[in-house]
C-alpha cells in the first residue's frame, strides 16, 4: 500500500472478496467512537459487504447484519457501537433530518454510510471516504481518502505496513 502524504489518500487493490474483507477488518480494528466512514460506489460494488466485515470484526454476529434498505439506519452493538446507514432510497435531504438519524453522527458510535455521496452536506467535514470501484467480477479497487484531522490520523495508521 502507498500513501500520498499531501492528499491523504491510499488505494487498495482487492483481487477477491477475501481481500476486501481483510481491509475491512484492518479498518475495524482502528475505528474509534465518533468515526464516520462514507462508502461510495455503484450498485453491487460491495459497500454492504464491507460494512458487514467491519461489524463482524468488531464482534457483531454475522446473522444480525442485513442491508438497511428499508430503514435509513441500523445499529449493532459489540466492541463498537456501529450505525449502518443506507441513503440510496432517500430522495430529499429533509427526509434525513426528519428521521432524526443525524443524531447518530454526533453520538459515541461509529457511522458507516452507504451512498453518502448522494448527500454530501449530511456528512461532517471530518470523515473517511471509501470509494469502491468494480474492476472485475470479483475484484475491486478501494480508494480511501481522509478529510479532517481525526480521519487523517486514522488513514495514517491504516497505511502503515503490517
Ligand atoms: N472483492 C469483492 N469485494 C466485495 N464484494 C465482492 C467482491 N467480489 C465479489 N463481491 C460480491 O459483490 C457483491 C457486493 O454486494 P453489496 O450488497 O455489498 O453491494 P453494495 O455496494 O452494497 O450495493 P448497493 O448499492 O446495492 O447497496 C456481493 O455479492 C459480494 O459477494
Ligand atoms: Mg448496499
Amino acid at each position: 500500500m502507498s500513501i500520498n502524504q499531501n492528499l491523504l489518500r491510499t488505494t487498495r487493490t482487492c483481487e477477491d472478496e477475501a481481500q476486501t474483507i481483510q481491509v475491512a477488518k484492518e479498518l475495524s480494528e482502528l475505528l474509534e467512537p465518533g468515526d464516520v466512514i462514507a462508502l461510495n460506489g455503484n450498485l453491487g460494488a460491495g459497500k454492504t459487504r464491507f460494512v458487514r466485515a467491519v461489524a463482524v470484526a468488531a464482534g457483531v454476529e454475522d446473522s444480525a447484519i442485513s442491508s438497511p434498505t428499508y430503514m435509513i439506519v441500523q445499529s449493532y452493538f459489540a466492541r463498537l457501537e456501529i450505525h449502518h446507514f443506507d441513503l440510496y432510497r432517500i430522495e430529499q435531504e429533509e427526509e434525513l433530518y426528519e428521521s432524526g438519524c443525524e443524531e447518530f453522527l454526533e453520538a459515541e458510535g461509529v457511522c458507516l454510510i452507504e451512498w453518502a455521496s448522494r448527500f454530501p452536506d449530511f456528512l461532517p467535514h471530518d470523515h473517511l471516504e471509501i470509494e469502491i470501484d468494480i474492476t472485475g467480477e470479483n475484484s475491486r479497487q478501494l480508494t480511501i481518502t481522509a478529510f479532517g484531522p481525526k480521519h487523517a490520523r486514522l488513514i495514517r495508521k491504516l497505511a502503515q505496513p503490517l
